[in-house]
């Protein structure tokens, strides 16, 4: 039985719903992090090439794929007349489902936030380290403390996810974005403006501009790379889901252009803001792993404004906006494949995902402050080693799954059904496309090497970035 499938509702449905996945927790939560680990504005440099040159055609392809097939993501594949190709499909449904995992806790943990801003903004002012490590759970004194805060939040961050999936595209994505991400854009400027003119913040965008060979390392570029296909939520197939949806009176071009630009600036945004408060407020020293940036610098931010309380609130709001259109994203593409190769229906689909995804994320918050559960990873470089579950969880998705998912689209595009039928759909709705030659190379050879050699070399020298 052919079930008609759901489509957005015009031209800004459906830029707001992808730049919806794309712009998130990766913008504003990873990628600060990893540009200042990255060696700063080498990082910068690396990471806009690659989007230039590997995220938009990897992009274009993911879009034109899914629409040309209308399916989800396995099935597209097949469709196409490739079913031998589906395990790129399966690549990326997995990738989406283990990242789902860990993202929708850290959506609770911003969750959580959202409510600290609101009721005791002083606690978190007083010890923002301290604060935030308390929520992951901690050990004191030879005891484990659950982290049962973010572990309750994460739930009901997931629960407002499968509220929202369960209502199905339209009505449900749509309506976040179109008010969520306008938003979000304007808070960022003003939130760069202070961070900027903070006493001291000055060295952190010294830092970001500045270009020094000897910190551009291979390693940058590994993480450039998984931090631009994470970010443009390109790599797990979630565009090819997203194009199904997308009518054929769209331009595919014009609109992954638009959503490169939107991601990328809301990264960079991000990144001057949070690399410039850390400056100001913990100390350069202070910078460790990225992950609690977003959650730990700002609270110097915030304290040092005038309604600092409120920006507080509005920013975590709409940090949960961005991360709650990312999340429904990746669920999305997981319950579109779900409904469409077995037989369930919607809302069973949703809950199984849901609830399983949740109980996988407890690991993840568990290992962050206070549990010592291992993960299993082997590099040539260091052997066999046991990294925490959590750093184990990102390892798998950053370092194997998106790469070789986004490898396989290449081939799959370039080698086997063509970019001549690629650009064919891109086309579809009669604008014409001007970087044909440009696109067929790029998606042929550029960017398959690229990626190829990057997935050798992570695997060859192992990474201290991750
Ligand atoms: N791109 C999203 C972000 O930056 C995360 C994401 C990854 C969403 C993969 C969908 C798929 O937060």
């Amino acid at each position: 039985m052919e079930k008609q499938r759901a489509q957005w509702t015009g031209k800004v449905g459906f830029i707001l719903a992808a730049a919806g996945s794309a712009v998130g927790l990766g913008n504003i939560w990873k990628f600060p992090g990893k540009a200042f680990e990255g060696g700063g504005g080498g990082f910068l440099l690396v990471y806009l090439l690659i989007v230039i040159f590997l995220g938009i055609p990897l992009m274009l392809t993911e879009l034109a794929i899914g629409r040309a097939s209308q399916s989800n993501v396995v099935d597209a594949f097949k469709n196409l007349k490739h079913k031998e190709y589906s395990w790129i499909g399966w690549v990326g449904v997995i990738g989406a489902f283990i990242i789902t995992c860990y993202y929708a806790h850290v959506g609770g943990w911003v969750l959580r936030y959202v409510f600290s801003y609101l009721t005791e903004p002083a606690a978190v002012y007083s010890d923002p380290l301290g604060y935030f490590y308390n929520m992951l759970g901690y050990k004191a004194e030879g005891m484990t403390f659950f982290p049962l805060t973010a572990v309750l939040f994460a739930a009901l961050f997931i629960a407002l996810n499968a509220v929202v999936i369960i209502r199905g595209v339209e009505s449900g994505i749509e309506k976040f974005n179109k008010i969520g991400m306008p938003a979000l854009f304007l808070l960022l400027i003003v939130l760069l403006v202070r961070a900027v003119t903070l006493p001291g913040a000055q060295e952190g965008v010294r830092y970001l501009l500045s270009f020094d060979l000897s910190r551009l390392t291979f390693d940058t570029v590994i993480a450039a790379l998984g931090q631009a296909f994470y970010s443009l939520s390109i790599g797990m197939a979630i565009m090819i889901t997203y194009g199904s949806y997308l009518s054929r009176e769209e331009s595919i071009h014009k609109n992954t252009v638009l959503i490169c630009t939107m991601d990328t600036l809301v990264a960079m945004l991000a990144g001057f803001i949070i690399i410039s408060s850390v400056f100001a407020t913990l100390g350069s020293g202070h910078i460790g792993k990225g992950g609690g940036f977003a959650f730990v610098s700002l609270a110097g931010v915030f304290e040092q404004m005038p309604g600092g309380q409120l920006f507080g609130v509005i920013f975590y709001l709409l940090l949960l906006f961005a991360a709650l259109t990312s999340c429904i994203s990746l669920i999305e593409s997981i319950v579109a494949f779900l409904t469409e190769f077995f037989p369930w229906d919607r809302k069973r689909a949703t809950i199984g995902v849901c609830v399983f995804m949740f109980l996988i994320g407890c690991l993840y918050t568990a290992t962050q402050a206070a549990y010592p559960i291992k993960g299993i990873w082997f590099d040539m470089a260091n052997g066999l080693t046991f990294p925490p579950f959590c750093d184990f969880m990102e390892y798998l998705t950053d370092r194997i799954m998106i790469p070789v998912c986004a490898l396989g689209s290449c081939i799959f595009a370039g080698w086997v059904w063509k970019p001549e039928n690629v650009i064919a759909e891109i086309e579809a709705d009669n604008t014409p496309f001007r970087l044909e030659k440009t696109y067929s190379m790029l998606i042929r050879y550029i960017a398959p090497v690229a990626i190829l050699i990057i997935l050798i070399m992570s695997f060859a020298t192992g990474t201290t970035l991750s």
